[in-house]
């Protein structure tokens, strides 16, 4: 029997499209695709990058009653004081990780609070985007079991 590739979403909010023209702590030697193709492996994934906090709460709503099984969100900027994007993330029963380049934990105090995150599962903070492959891997794991 050939089973199906369940499906997730990987969002990033504002200023990660311009990755390459940000502050060197937000790099890494793998590429954005890269990642998105070692995650392929076990889901389809779908991709979704807004600058826009609108777009990115539409965009978590469309998901609620949808097929997609898992969201992996960087909310960027957004962490910090998006309740509106954190309130849309609480309506969403799925697994849901939240996941930062840097390790907020080194950063100025402000990007240390983070108001999205409690209504994620869990965390993955200073693996650059290597976090969003761990953060594939966490949903798998809890997926099947
Ligand atoms: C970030 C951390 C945020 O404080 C910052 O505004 C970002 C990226 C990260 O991935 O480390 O844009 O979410």
């Amino acid at each position: 029997m050939v089973l199906q590739k369940k499906t997730i979403i990987l969002i990033e909010g504002p200023n990660l499209n311009k990755i390459e023209s940000r502050d060197s702590i937000y790099k890494s030697d793998k590429k954005l695709a890269d990642i998105i193709k070692m995650i392929n492996s076990s889901f389809n994934i779908e991709y979704f990058q807004s600058n826009i906090e609108g777009e990115i709460i539409d965009k978590i709503l469309t998901l609620i009653d949808s097929d997609i099984v898992g969201l992996i969100i960087n909310p960027a900027a957004y962490t910090h004081y998006s309740i509106a994007i954190s309130d849309a993330l609480e309506m969403l029963d799925i697994i849901k990780v939240e996941v930062h380049l840097t390790n907020l934990y080194k950063r100025e105090q402000f990007r240390q609070v983070s108001v999205t995150a409690k209504n994620c599962d869990t965390i993955i903070s200073g693996a650059t985007n290597y976090g969003y492959f761990l953060a594939s891997e966490y949903i798998k794991f809890n997926l099947n079991n």
